[in-house]
């Protein structure tokens, strides 16, 4: 039996830029912009921005489209830039100026520090002009006031009516937690009655309007777990694009899973993936692999659809990763993991900078100073892009589960589609020694090309592959040979990939007939669906 590896070009996803769906979004890749921080107007003082002082830096719209070369050419396929609308522009407050964007006054008008509506739609057709999605952030939950008895004539919905009575969050009442008002009593802010019928439907105008107008293609919505649940469905059925809803949380897949579905909003960011990968790769830190496995295993049955979660390892209200752990390898291999597993990668502007700030306002800082030198961990995002732009692409990769093949307790070993992804929290010193024995269902001496480093990897007996770490923690991530032809990736390394018809010596039995072949044949094509694995 000889196999041929047939790409299916599916590319619907890279078709429309506009509007899209869920399973759009599916295969794309997000950089996270803090409008404001990401790019400084001509002749700005590099030295002038310091995070810690709360105040505008100068970064816009347009300063955004003149440098979205930075992020295409990292490979993502999506930007979120954060919310557009009116901010209070007041005096200072306690907790200095709106320079984030979340602190919403009237959502009827755009927020003029960041630029005019002919520059956000230029933003916008530039993002689309490469190929790209732009998905906004928009505040829905509340306004932001500096005391707790607001002029309400200044925002969007200008009768106290419409907004819940103050009181202070009682956390862990779900009620007061979705109609109390978060912020304190220094920075309130005003929860709107989205329980309202007039609310309801002002907002549903509101945002089909805003979708169409500048062309947006999906939704980050903030806050999502202070507003009635059943508010989600026709809103975001108003707008007519992906919605993500920021639940923020820990550990506990439960109250947050509860906002994914029809229910609810089509997906959520993956705050347990996070929380688990902080407890598995932190050094030093609990480097508790098994909270990854768990979660991983009870993502699957608890949330509705874990390809469509936003997978991240920093973002504004986080610590960076790098200051919770400066060894580098640790964020390589959670890194890897965010990408080659379920879900959608989501990248916070910086963390490709290895910017440290640990809590807000430090970790909004300005990008500018690094010059956006192309790091190690800029050159991996790039590296892991280009493979899963290549594998969505032209495969149905995306539609794969992934599935732990091999645990230990220092790493573990996933397969999504063909693709193995080894990772561990050793950390970068070598440990000769130490190594994980990954159990595939590969025949034995099937090539395998480690697609980060382009070294070549046969399948030893029993289908195993050993990852050895003399050169330290590092990830591993394998395929089969011929599954890499087109990708245009490894090819130098690799000579024989270029041009080699893609024959599939993975699965061909000419040579080495038994009893098992057939078996890992069926094996994985029920249990992987490798689909493109034919004739
Ligand atoms: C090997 O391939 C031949 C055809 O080339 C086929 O008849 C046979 O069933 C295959 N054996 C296994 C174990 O898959
Ligand atoms: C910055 O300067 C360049 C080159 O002169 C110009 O093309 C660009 O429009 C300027 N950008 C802004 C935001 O003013
Ligand atoms: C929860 O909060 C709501 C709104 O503030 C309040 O009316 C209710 O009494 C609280 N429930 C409990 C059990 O404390
Ligand atoms: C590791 O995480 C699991 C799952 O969250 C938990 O049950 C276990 O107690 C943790 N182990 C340690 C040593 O913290
Ligand atoms: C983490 O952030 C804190 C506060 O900004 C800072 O003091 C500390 O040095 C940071 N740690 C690292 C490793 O960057
Ligand atoms: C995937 O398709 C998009 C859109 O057609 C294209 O811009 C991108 O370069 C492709 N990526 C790869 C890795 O083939
Ligand atoms: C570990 O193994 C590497 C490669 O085999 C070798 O170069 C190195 O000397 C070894 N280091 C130690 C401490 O044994």
């Amino acid at each position: 039996m000889k196999s041929t590896f047939v790409p299916l070009l599916l590319c619907a996803g890279f078709q429309s830029a506009f509007a899209a769906t869920a399973d759009q979004w599916r295969g794309r890749s997000i950089y996270q912009i803090i409008t404001d921080r990401f790019a400084a107007p001509n002749g700005t003082d590099p030295a002038a921005c310091q995070a810690s002082e709360r105040t505008w830096c100068g970064g816009s719209w347009n300063t955004i489209r003149e440098n979205l070369d930075y992020v295409q050419n990292a490979g993502f396929t999506a930007i979120w830039i954060s919310p557009v609308n009116q901010n209070y522009h007041g005096p200072t407050s306690a907790y200095g100026d709106a320079y984030h964007g979340y602190w919403i006054a009237d959502i009827s008008q755009l927020n003029d520090r960041f630029g005019t509506a002919d520059d956000l739609k230029a933003l916008s057709a530039e993002v689309h002009r490469r190929n790209m999605y732009l998905m906004v952030d928009v505040v829905v939950n509340n306004v932001m006031a500096t005391t707790t008895t607001p002029d309400y004539s200044n925002y969007f919905f200008k009768d106290a009516s419409l907004y819940h009575q103050y009181c202070p969050i009682d956390w862990g009442n779900t009620t007061s937690e979705q109609n109390c008002w978060l912020g304190d009593t220094k920075v309130p802010l005003p929860d709107v009655d989205t329980q309202n019928p007039t609310v309801v439907s002002q907002y549903g105008t509101w945002i089909a309007n805003l979708v169409k107008e500048y062309s947006i293609d999906g939704l980050r919505i903030d806050a999502a777990k202070h507003v009635n649940i059943d508010f989600w469905p026709s809103f975001c059925k108003s707008a007519g694009v992906f919605c993500i809803g920021e639940v923020f949380g820990g550990a506990d897949i439960e109250p947050i899973a509860m906002y994914q579905g029809p229910q609810a909003l089509d997906s959520v960011l993956n705050f347990p993936l996070y929380t688990a990968l902080t407890s598995a790769f932190s050094i030093p830190g609990p480097q508790n692999m098994s909270a990854l496995t768990q979660t991983f295993e009870d993502s699957k049955t608890k949330f509705k659809d874990v390809g469509l979660l936003g997978n991240f390892l920093e973002n504004q209200d986080l610590p960076r990763w790098h200051n919770l752990t400066v060894d580098p390898q640790s964020m390589y291999n959670a890194m890897t993991f965010t990408f080659m597993s379920d879900g959608i990668p989501i990248v916070y502007y910086g963390q490709e900078q290895y910017f440290s700030g640990n809590a807000d306002p430090l970790n909004r800082e300005p990008l500018w100073p690094s010059k956006y030198a192309k790091t190690d961990a800029y050159n991996l995002m790039a590296t892991l892009n280009k493979f899963r732009n290549f594998l969505v692409n032209t495969t149905d990769w995306v539609h794969k589960e992934a599935q732990i093949l091999t645990t230990s307790p220092y790493g573990m070993a996933i397969m999504k589609g063909p693709v193995i992804s080894i990772v561990t929290n050793i950390g970068s010193p070598p440990q000769n020694g130490t190594h994980i024995a990954v159990s595939s269902p590969y025949l034995p001496s099937t090539a395998m090309v480690n697609i980060l480093t382009c070294a070549q990897w046969a399948v030893g007996a029993k289908g195993m592959l050993d990852a050895q770490y003399t050169l330290g923690g590092v990830p591993n991530i394998l395929i089969p040979l011929e599954m890499l032809s087109g990708s245009g990736m490894c090819e130098n390394e690799l000579g024989i990939i270029a041009g080699n018809g893609g024959k599939a010596v993975a699965l061909d039995n000419s040579s080495s007939v038994n009893s098992a072949a057939s078996y890992i044949l069926s094996l994985l094509l029920a249990t992987f669906g490798l689909n493109f694995i034919i004739n």
